[in-house]
């Protein structure tokens, strides 16, 4: 696997930043956005591709199934948004059923990953306005100068699992708000379900989930000159049913301490770190939820066995 690209000293002061005061908070957590680095990223794509981690698969037979569909919700002249775009894998699928987009909007975090996407999208759509815009769309960020048109927000990969309430409710004001009047919302959404198929899926039986979450220590200490012993911990995915999502967490092995930036934190034996929440949602409850923005349900989209769900809304005209 490729070792990390090194981070910019602003970005590596944010991740030590961000690891001490979760270490150092009781319990102890560290954001999931911090997974991602390259070798997360690689992980993150061979847990699409275990037998347990239905998600991604389940998504993109849902989009092509019903692509036709969505396009004639978003309509002819739209400018489609896209919040998280990473490789635009599912984008894909949409671009190749809308002709006739005024522009299409990527917005990623990892400026270099966004470029390289959108010259990849420039040569497969030639004709296709591209304009990508590097923010971390999780605050506020300035979007340039866009045509005319009625505004798609697009926002799969229920990534918005990954949000508490107050993050969510966030992320939709803020899509309503650059949506406009008569814009509109499509995003994928994970279903509630079984415990054990959810367990499952967070914890595959491959291990690659736990090497997934493993990493996070791994990253601490390549880029955070971290001393931590990933055999000390343990990857750990349980069902919380009151609050409907997984989480997952480090469970530390034994009592011991470890070094972070000349910092030492203590993890007594059992005591864990959490690093991921993954809501699972209703068609209904979602949709409830999104009413609360401002955002009406037009269409909802799922695969036969009801495990995930793609669903479009549109704000008030
Ligand atoms: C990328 C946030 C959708 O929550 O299912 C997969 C991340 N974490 N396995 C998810 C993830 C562990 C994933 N999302």
């Amino acid at each position: 696997m490729q070792p990390a690209p090194p981070a910019t000293t602003e970005e590596r002061d944010a991740f030590l930043r961000d690891v001490i005061e979760g270490l150092s908070a009781s319990p102890k957590s560290v954001p999931c956005k911090y997974f991602y680095d390259e070798v997360g990223s690689a992980l993150f794509d061979q847990i699409t591709e275990t037998s347990e981690y239905y998600p991604t698969r389940t998504e993109l037979a849902i989009m092509q199934a019903h692509v036709s569909e969505m396009a004639d919700q978003i309509g002819s002249g739209a400018v489609l948004i896209e919040h998280g775009s990473g490789s635009s894998l599912k984008t894909r699928v949409l671009l190749d059923h809308l002709g006739d987009l005024a522009a299409y909007v990527p917005i990623d975090i990892s400026r270099e990953h966004l470029l390289a996407t959108a010259e990849r999208l420039r040569m497969a759509y030639p004709d296709l306005a591209i304009l990508p815009v590097a923010a971390d769309y999780t605050s506020a960020f300035a979007l340039p100068d866009l045509p005319d048109g009625k505004r798609v927000i697009y926002f799969p990969g229920s990534t918005i699992g990954n949000f508490d309430e107050e993050q969510a409710s966030a992320f939709l004001e803020q899509a309503a708000r650059i949506a406009g009047p008569g814009g509109g919302l499509l995003i994928g959404v994970d279903l509630k379900k079984d415990p054990a198929v959810l367990e499952a899926a967070y914890d595959d039986a491959a291990g690659v989930t736990s090497d997934f979450n493993l990493n996070l220590l791994d990253r601490i200490n390549r880029e955070l000159g971290g001393t931590f012993d990933r055999d000390q911990f343990k990857h750990r995915a349980i069902w919380n049913k009151a609050a409907s999502r997984i989480e997952t967490y480090l469970v530390s092995l034994r009592d011991q301490t470890v070094e972070i930036d000349g910092k030492a934190f203590h993890f007594g034996e059992g005591e864990a770190v959490h690093t991921e929440n993954s809501h699972k949602y209703t068609v209904k409850g979602f949709a409830a939820f999104a009413a609360q923005h401002g955002f009406r349900v037009r269409q909802c989209w799922t695969d036969p066995d009801d495990l995930f769900s793609v669903q479009y809304f549109e704000t008030e005209a």
